[in-house]
């Protein structure tokens, strides 16, 4: 697939995806979202990457929200149809990747920016970043999981004043909220982010991998948490990499995965 518009560099085993449609301060129109779940499909299956970063071009937006423009005369089935589908293809199929990707948030992550910040396995920001779901402002609600995820977050009431006001928050405050983890100036944030995926990518890829799912699957209504984590756990034992992590601990030596 040709991506129209998103950038993909990889480097010892980071991928790097820059949204890059400027002129729309990024906004998520269908098409976007389709290149996204084709390039991540394709990131998941490729044995030389490792952990995967999601940005925006330039440093004004991450991502401006879903493109107003394209669902502004959707009826209720075609509104209920956009969030079905940018679910499946974006939202829940990022959350549920079993290789970790870090939103680097350079600017704007409104509405559906946020919800794909949130979709993310870590969150980083530059301190101008200006964070926020205004969709009721629009006369909508949050579509791509913004509901659920950021009350998972934050916090219900925190999540809850955020949705009802519409209100954009700084960076300072969503690091105060646990919404992103650091925050950094803008030219820092790259680096940052490389920095965060250098120490994850040095760990067991198949660790990595249950790590998430098991954590993903407390957040699952219909899945045990602690179940799955006992599932996953004794899944690793046995496994090449296991192997070489507890053989190199008491060789002393650094596990090579
Ligand atoms: N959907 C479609 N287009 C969008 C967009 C969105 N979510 N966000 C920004 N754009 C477009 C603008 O329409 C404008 O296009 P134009 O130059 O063809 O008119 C361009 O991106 C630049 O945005 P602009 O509004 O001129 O920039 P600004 O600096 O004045 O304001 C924002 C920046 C982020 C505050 C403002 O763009 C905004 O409020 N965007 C919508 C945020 C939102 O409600 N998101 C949730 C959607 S569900």
């Amino acid at each position: 697939m040709i991506f129209d518009h998103l950038l993909v560099e990889k480097e010892e085993f980071i991928a790097t995806v820059t949204i890059n449609r400027p002129k729309k301060l990024n906004a998520l129109n269908l098409q976007l979202l389709e290149e996204i779940h084709h390039l991540f499909k394709d990131l998941q299956a490729d044995k030389n990457v490792r952990v995967i970063i999601l940005t925006g071009s330039g440093d004004k937006a991450f991502v401006a929200g879903a493109d107003i423009s394209e669902f502004s005369s959707f009826d209720s089935t075609q509104g209920q149809e956009l969030a079905r589908k940018g679910q499946s293809l974006v939202f829940d199929f990022i959350a549920n990747m079993t290789k970790p990707v870090i939103a680097a948030i350079n600017g704007f992550s409104l509405g559906g920016g946020l919800e794909l910040a949130l979709s993310c396995h870590l969150r980083v920001a530059a301190t101008h970043a200006k964070m926020g779901l205004p969709e009721t402002s629009l006369g909508v609600i949050p579509g791509y999981g913004g509901t659920q995820r950021l009350a998972q977050l934050i916090g219900r009431g925190r999540a809850t004043e955020l949705i009802l006001t519409g209100e954009m928050i700084s960076a300072e405050k969503a690091l105060a909220y646990g919404l992103v983890s650091a925050i950094v100036p803008q030219d820092e944030l790259d680096l940052l982010a490389k920095k965060i995926a250098g120490k994850i990518k040095n760990n067991s890829p198949n660790a990595l991998s249950h790590a998430l799912q098991s954590i993903a699957d407390g957040y699952t209504f219909d899945k045990n948490g602690y179940a799955s984590e006992i599932d996953h756990f004794g899944a690793c034992f046995g496994h090449p990499e296991f192997i070489e992590g507890t053989t190199a601990f008491m060789e002393k030596r650094k596990a090579n995965f």
